[in-house]
């Protein structure tokens, strides 16, 4: 199993320094952003950096993490260390998964092939978005037998859920990630001043496009609401048709006379998610699959308690890096009360705003057993393809490691007995 040792990893920065070689990003997560937004258009990075409204909550997500204070233990031999967990039965190396983000191609343009050959390399899961921008066929392959989940949104078509699921076992995938939390995009400020959505380019539908379910979908005649009133053609709209006949499989011409690509984007739009989606659909997902099924997006203890009934594999708590709901609470605070719930013996990962070791231990010390990173992969992606995603990854993790083993915990499980304070309450966790 592959391991990054954090000191060996501050000496090779360090002695790289010495004859003038800075790091390939920015470990500052802060400082991270600023470069990759230079390396980004100003539509991508507004897509990618923002959140719902005010962005209270992305914000929130972080602020909570400061709440929390790690109480090192002194004089416990941590010479020898193992950061590695088990999940769904697989060893991982480290308590790190990548979160499902869509449009990777808006970072740059290997987008999922560089984060899936990044992540196979170092043994950490890379959960596939429902909303890549490469089939989930193609960064398979890439991978190897690197970990990989896949992420459903509950489109309106039960066939296409089928397909899409269908499509992820026989891709190599080990869970399916049903995210809940966006039935419909959130209120996004940035992008609405910008009017821009990469869907509407072809981007971000490639789970899609290279579906059967959905091709045969698009041989059907179209329903008269779906097609779009007629619009003014300028030469903004010449630049996105160019854009998503070249989104969109096969040749630019033989795409621009089928009219196939336009179609597919409003066919995606009509299917995209399913409002109505509720507990009682969950049943056809695991008459659909063998796979542990992970709900991402609950925070809310009562939500998480009815899943568990509902039988399904594990949680992500989430609230979608404060994409969806501005003014909901950060995942970090809902934490205890969810851990109480479900127990000790209920696989329960969190995300939204981990940024650093320390973040990932308080997760873990407040009952996660892994966490998941979105924004800080995208912005090593954007920064320097395949190599950026590995350092940001590396970075994290190393910060992980030496966290832990000063904190006097030589095991991950030492770190999840560990106690941390908040305020002036304690938590202790015993398993
Ligand atoms: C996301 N996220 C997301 N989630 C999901 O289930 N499917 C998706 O396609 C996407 N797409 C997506 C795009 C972009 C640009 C971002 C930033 C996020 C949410 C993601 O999985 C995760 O919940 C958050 O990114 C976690 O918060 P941080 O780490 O970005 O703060
Ligand atoms: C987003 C969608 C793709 O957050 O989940 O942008």
């Amino acid at each position: 199993m592959p391991t990054v040792s954090a000191v060996e990893r501050q000496r090779d920065i360090y002695l790289q320094g010495l004859s003038g070689q800075m790091p390939l990003v920015p470990s500052d997560p802060l400082a991270l952003e600023r470069a990759a937004q230079k390396c980004m258009s100003p539509e991508a990075y507004a897509y990618v950096a923002g959140g719902a409204g005010r962005e209270l909550t992305v914000q929130r997500n972080r602020e909570a993490f400061k709440k929390w204070h790690i109480q090192p233990r002194m004089l416990r031999d941590v010479s020898s260390f193992d950061t590695s967990i088990e999940l769904f039965g697989r060893r991982l190396p480290a308590p790190i998964l990548l979160a499902p983000v869509g449009v990777l191609d808006l970072c740059h343009r290997e987008a999922d092939l560089a984060v899936g050959r990044a992540t196979a390399q170092l043994g950490l899961p890379f959960i596939f978005s429902n909303q890549a921008s490469v089939p989930m066929e193609e960064v398979s392959k890439v991978m190897g037998a690197g970990p990989r989940f896949f992420q459903l949104y509950w489109s309106k078509s039960y066939d296409l859920v089928a397909s899409l699921v269908q499509r992820a076992e026989a891709s190599g995938c080990e869970a399916i990630v049903v995210t809940l939390d966006t039935t419909m995009l959130g209120w996004r400020l940035r992008d609405l001043d910008m009017a821009y959505l990469p869907f509407l380019r072809g981007k971000g539908i490639a789970q899609y496009t290279s579906d059967p379910v959905f091709q045969q979908m698009l041989d059907m005649p179209e329903e008269e609401g779906l097609v779009s009133p007629k619009r003014r053609i300028t030469l903004k709209t010449l630049q996105a048709v160019y854009q998503l006949m070249n989104n969109y499989p096969g040749s630019f011409f033989g795409n621009l006379r089928s009219g196939r690509p336009l179609r597919a984007v409003r066919q995606f739009i009509n299917l995209y998610t399913k409002p109505s989606l509720n507990w009682d659909d969950l049943p056809f997902l695991r008459e659909h699959t063998k796979l542990p099924i992970i709900l991402k997006g609950i925070h809310h203890p009562e939500d998480a308690r009815r899943a568990m009934d509902a039988g399904v594999d594990g949680l992500i708590i989430s609230n979608h890096g404060g994409r969806q709901v501005d003014g909901a609470v950060s995942t970090i605070e809902m934490m205890p009360a969810i851990k109480q719930v479900v127990g000790d013996h209920f696989p329960l990962l969190l995300d939204s705003g981990v940024r650093t070791g320390a973040d990932v231990f308080k997760a873990l010390a407040l009952g996660a057993n892994a966490v998941c990173i979105g924004r800080p992969y995208t912005y090593g992606l954007a920064i320097a393809g395949e190599a950026g995603v590995s350092t940001v990854l590396q970075n994290l993790w190393a910060d992980f490691e030496l966290t832990m083993r000063l904190s006097g915990c030589a095991r991950v499980e030492d770190v999840r007995k560990s106690k941390i304070g908040s305020g002036k309450s304690e938590v202790t966790r015993s398993h």
